[in-house]
């Protein structure tokens, strides 16, 4: 069963999981994180930035975002480029040079998985691998049925995750048809998976990613297959849970040596 931590609000989680990242790039200069964009991973990245403003020192980390639109123009704020560059590279005072966004210009497609791949070799992996959950159930921008052993490449967008994502965009035809996504295999190679979820809407999807059967029709039951998942939620991601007394037993016996 994977390790679940529950916390208050938001603001709560976040900072638990800033100050485990915290203390691993203090410990491991080079640290290699792998970035999720969207909304819930903000508070980690709030809270990590007073980490920054007491020296902690991220100038030799790397970072690997998990996706991005295709066709979107690198400068467009809504691309993962972007969102990464804003709420990661800058204010945390990352080399630029070390941080990695799947290529999502339609004429370099072709080779943009394979590519970023060898850029995650490169760096021996991800050390901890920051990821949401969306509406479908998804993981990065894969999608109910992608296979536990895909890799980096293109995937089409379900209306449902279009929808969801719509927020972002001026109008729902303004919202790519396509993306390039690190895979589910991608994703079960990095050492550390923290699955994170806010607000009640995610309920559902937490259920069936935690303790629901393993199927590609829940992508992010994929995580049930890794040897260490932490998934940090608040109270209302976590209501739809059947065996919340036992991760809350759980957390409040966890030793705080053990980080997360
Ligand atoms: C998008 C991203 C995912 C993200 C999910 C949830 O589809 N590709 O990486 O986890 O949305 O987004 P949010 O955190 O905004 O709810």
């Amino acid at each position: 069963m994977a390790e679940v931590l529950i916390y208050e609000t938001p603001g709560h989680a976040g900072r638990t999981v800033a100050d485990h990242i915290a203390h691993s790039v203090d410990a491991k200069p080079q640290l290699v994180l792998g970035v999720a964009t969207g909304s819930t991973p903000l508070p980690v990245y709030g809270a990590l930035r007073d980490h920054v403003a007491v020296g902690i020192d991220f100038s030799q980390a790397s970072a690997f975002a998990l996706d991005e639109y295709v066709g979107l123009s690198p400068d467009d704020p809504r691309s993962s480029r972007a969102a990464v560059h804003r709420e990661v590279t800058v204010p945390l005072g990352l080399s630029p040079e070390r941080v990695h966004v799947p290529d999502g210009d339609p004429q370099h497609l072709e080779t943009a998985g394979q590519r970023f791949e060898a850029l995650i070799e490169a760096a021996h992996g991800v050390d901890i691998q920051l990821l949401g959950i969306g509406g479908t159930g998804h993981i990065a921008f894969n999608e109910p049925g992608s296979s536990f052993g895909s890799l980096t490449r293109v995937k089409t967008l379900t209306d449902r995750t279009r929808h969801d994502n719509a927020r972002f965009f001026d109008a729902l035809d303004e919202v790519p048809h396509q993306c390039i996504t690190q895979g589910l295999g991608t994703i079960l190679r990095a050492r550390h998976l923290i699955l994170m979820a806010f607000g009640p809407a995610k309920a559902q999807a937490v259920k069936a990613a935690v303790e629901g059967p393993v199927t590609s029709s829940v992508p992010a039951s994929a995580i049930q297959l890794h040897p260490h998942v932490t998934v940090v939620l608040d109270e209302q991601a976590a209501s739809a849970l059947a065996y919340t007394d036992y991760y809350r037993e759980a957390q409040s016996l966890k030793p705080v040596w053990q980080g997360l």
